[in-house]
């Protein structure tokens, strides 16, 4: 730590990274030491006035600059060695989501981590979902953990509002491809979802997934899903997504035995049951009665931007006096094993169980990059602005 200042560095300067690079030149304890881009343009544009090296290779970077630690916001096949070679150098790492492209390339990076934790006993991995500091994400956790559903008996989300265009899926050379990105609407957009819904519910045993490759765009990935999620406690999920819905919908419904909690429209509305409707069912002399309720719009504060960089901020706390990672790096697994499961259990045509058998989704994914004939088009590759783009 020079200066006492965190030395950052961000690789892949592109659409998102471009923007954690200027939230983190707003930080007074945090210094943008350097940025890497394989595309030198992008690289270049740091050169303006600031000590900020720019570099097209990363492996040159952490090997020539002082880094305390890195944001990684490169294509998802690239999180897993950037992020390992940065592990063995000491280098805490802040990955974009998701962690990886597959579960075995997770698991590559935890296993890296685990191992140079033994070296580096205070390093970070953390990953970047920002929507875990959205204010109503955190009064749902608050009051699933604090029990005030009871018994969860099914959670549906339909989370169909990330809309994109041709336009979006022919930007970049990556993107919508098995090679470039490794999947589609469940790799690119609802990692943040997947990620709440296992932080809500856990992970269920068996699900069954229906993904629609290319059915509204030139893509040869899904960009329309359905999963069926069944739970050890019973509980049934549902989880509906889509990039070709305008207007879409974000409502997450999750039935408890004590009441009905909706988000939707950024609105919480909780229907609180007077009493247990598990029991009503049991005990009720009368055949239809329902069980009475009280209707609440729940308050909760929100901090009104994306979040990227309160995920930053307490990374670089984290860094200078071990403040608690709000989405650690390893829980980044969870997601991945939940999607991969959704496209395993497509592929196959039937239900599987989880956790899947990993090594054959990863050899699936392999045998669609050897067998693609998909001519990807590339329009423009300015980089995009996001802003718009990141759900809520
Ligand atoms: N958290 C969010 O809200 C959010 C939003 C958008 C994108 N993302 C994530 O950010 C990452 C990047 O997405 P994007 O939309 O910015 O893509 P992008 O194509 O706009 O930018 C990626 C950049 O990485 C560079 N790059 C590729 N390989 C590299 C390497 N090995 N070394 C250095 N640079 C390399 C590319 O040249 C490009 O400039 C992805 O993981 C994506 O899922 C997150």
């Amino acid at each position: 730590m020079e200066n006492n200042k965190v030395q950052l560095a961000v690789i892949g300067v592109g659409a998102m990274g471009s923007q954690h690079a200027k939230d983190i030149q707003l930080l007074p304890d945090v210094n943008l030491a350097a940025v890497c881009d394989l595309i030198p343009e992008r690289a270049e544009k740091y050169s303006n006035g600031s000590d900020c090296k720019q570099f097209t290779n990363y492996q040159k970077m952490i090997n020539t600059v002082n880094l305390d630690g890195v944001i990684i916001a490169t294509p998802h096949y690239d999180h897993t060695p950037i992020a390992i070679d940065c592990f063995q150098k000491g280098i805490h790492v802040l990955t974009e989501k998701p962690i990886a492209a597959h579960v075995c390339n997770a698991k590559k990076m935890i296993t890296a981590y685990e191992k140079a934790l033994e070296t580096h006993p205070n390093l970070k991995f953390a990953i970047m979902f920002q929507q875990r500091t959205y204010g109503s994400w955190i009064m749902v956790k608050k009051m699933l953990d604090e029990g005030k559903l009871g018994k969860i008996v099914r959670a549906t989300w339909i989370i169909t509002n990330w809309f994109r265009t041709q336009r979006y899926y022919d930007h970049g050379d990556w993107r919508a491809t098995w090679h470039g990105e490794g999947g589609g609407v469940l790799l690119n957009q609802c990692p943040h979802n997947l990620d709440l819904f296992q932080w809500f519910f856990g992970m269920p045993m068996k699900l069954t997934g229906f993904a629609q490759l290319g059915k509204y765009h030139s893509i040869e990935v899904e960009d329309e899903v359905t999963a069926y999620m069944e739970y050890e406690n019973g509980m049934i999920g549902h989880f509906i997504t889509s990039t070709a819905e305008s207007p879409g919908t974000n409502r997450l419904e999750i039935i408890g035995e004590k009441g009905k909690l909706v988000v939707e429209d950024e609105l919480l509305t909780f229907w609180e049951n007077k009493k247990s409707m598990l029991d009503q069912i049991q005990t009720s002399p009368d055949p239809y009665k329902q069980v009475e309720f009280t209707k609440i719009n729940v308050p909760y504060v929100h901090h009104g931007g994306p979040g990227h960089d309160i995920i930053i901020q307490n990374f670089v706390r984290s860094i200078q006096n071990g403040e608690s990672l709000i989405v650690p790096g390893v829980d980044g697994v969870h997601q991945l094993q939940l999607g991969n499961a959704i496209m395993l259990s497509s592929f196959l045509d039937k239900p599987v169980n989880l956790p899947i058998n990993e090594e054959m989704y990863k050899n699936i994914l392999i045998d669609k990059i050897r067998n693609s004939k998909f001519q990807k088009i590339v329009n423009e590759n300015e980089i995009f602005d996001i802003s718009g783009s990141f759900g809520n």
